[in-house]
């Protein structure tokens, strides 16, 4: 079946791969740096898109993290859902699974008390907006200590049902699951869903690790589980989602061009693939410029499409009858 661009935007979609400090707009950053005096190595949108050139993940982590330096006050992190939510709406995201990762800002002297209000806030004017369905990860960060991670896990006991799912982000080179043991067993306690940032630069054993050792139930990127084909296949059998980034795996180098990008050879495997855009504002487009630039790499056509969006759905962690409905909404488009 044909299909035009404006079809593949307007289609009502998941995203579950989000780091909100990687959806901070070149404009919002400076105009916080500016109110709340950070030095930033830029001073214009331009320079910003200049210095926007990575080399691989690492060099990609600096700059996030100190674009995330720029918010410090209760309303800095309201705009910044609300930048983001917005454009949700532009987007057609009906339903997000956003990861908020406390640990950039506690390094920071910003607690949960200034960033959570900033954050809830907006999502209840959002939602009483546009009636857009949000759910929130506890994402802590792969390079530092399980010790810190715990404390983390612990102030969030303060926000109980804020967080449905606890994840891990950040350096894998380095950090493997085994590192995080006892903090897994922790958040599997408090009932939290379990997923984690895996083979994306680290490889296939990565992703196993995270099965056997965290029990993940959804892997963040996994594309370099086509490295081992048991693996390929215990995926599949298992339905293990993987959010994937195409984007982001391209501007990281993951991949050297979306044409070489593995998304498409396992949902023709029967994985569960999501799309997804990572850190939107670094990598050059939210999710429909994820989606069009697989469209145009691939020349998928509307039943490709239709697989991926309603992947995205039923990846997620909503209850099986709210997948159901937006599942029914896919159907009742496509027939239509
Ligand atoms: N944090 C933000 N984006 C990330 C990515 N692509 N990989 C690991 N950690 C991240
Ligand atoms: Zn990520």
């Amino acid at each position: 079946m044909t299909m035009t661009s404006e079809w593949v935007a307007a289609l009502p979609k998941a995203e579950l791969h989000i780091h909100i400090d990687g959806s901070l707009q070149a404009e919002r950053m400076l105009q916080l740096a500016k109110k709340n005096n950070i030095d930033l190595p830029y001073g214009t949108v331009e320079e910003v898109d200049k210095a926007y050139q990575f080399k691989d993940l690492q060099s990609f982590l600096d700059l996030y993290y100190l674009g995330a330096s720029v918010l410090r006050e209760e309303a800095d992190f309201y705009h910044l859902l609300m930048d983001y939510l917005l454009k949700c709406q532009e987007n057609t995201i009906v339903h997000t699974e956003i990861m908020i990762e406390p640990q950039t800002y506690l390094a920071n002297g910003i607690g949960f008390d200034i960033f959570m209000p900033g954050f809830k806030r907006a999502i209840v004017d959002a939602q009483s907006r546009w009636g857009i369905s949000v759910l929130l990860i506890l994402s802590l960060l792969k390079h530092t200590t399980e010790e810190e991670c715990i404390e983390v896990l612990t102030m969030a006991d303060g926000y109980p049902g804020d967080f449905v799912a606890l994840g891990m982000a950040s350096t894998e080179m380095g950090n493997p699951p085994e590192k995080f043991q006892r903090l897994f067993q922790l958040g599997r306690e408090r009932g939290y869903r379990l997923q984690t940032h895996a083979g994306e630069e680290g490889s296939a054993d990565v992703i196993w690790g995270s099965l056997r050792v965290m029990q993940a139930e959804r892997i963040d990127h996994g594309v370099r589980c086509t490295d081992d084909p048991q693996l390929v296949d215990y995926l599949c059998s298992r339905q293990i989602p993987l959010t994937v980034c195409p984007l982001s795996n391209v501007r990281l180098r993951v991949f050297d061009k979306m044409a070489d990008h593995n998304i498409i050879e396992l949902l023709k495997k029967g994985i569960l693939v999501t799309v997804n855009s990572d850190d939107p504002t670094y990598f050059g487009g939210f999710l429909n410029a994820n989606y069009q630039a697989l469209v145009d790499a691939f020349n998928l056509d509307k039943e490709d499409v239709l697989a991926l969006v309603k992947n995205g759905f039923r990846a997620s962690y909503l209850p099986e009858d709210r997948v159901q409905k937006f599942l029914d909404e896919l159907d009742q488009m496509e027939a239509g």
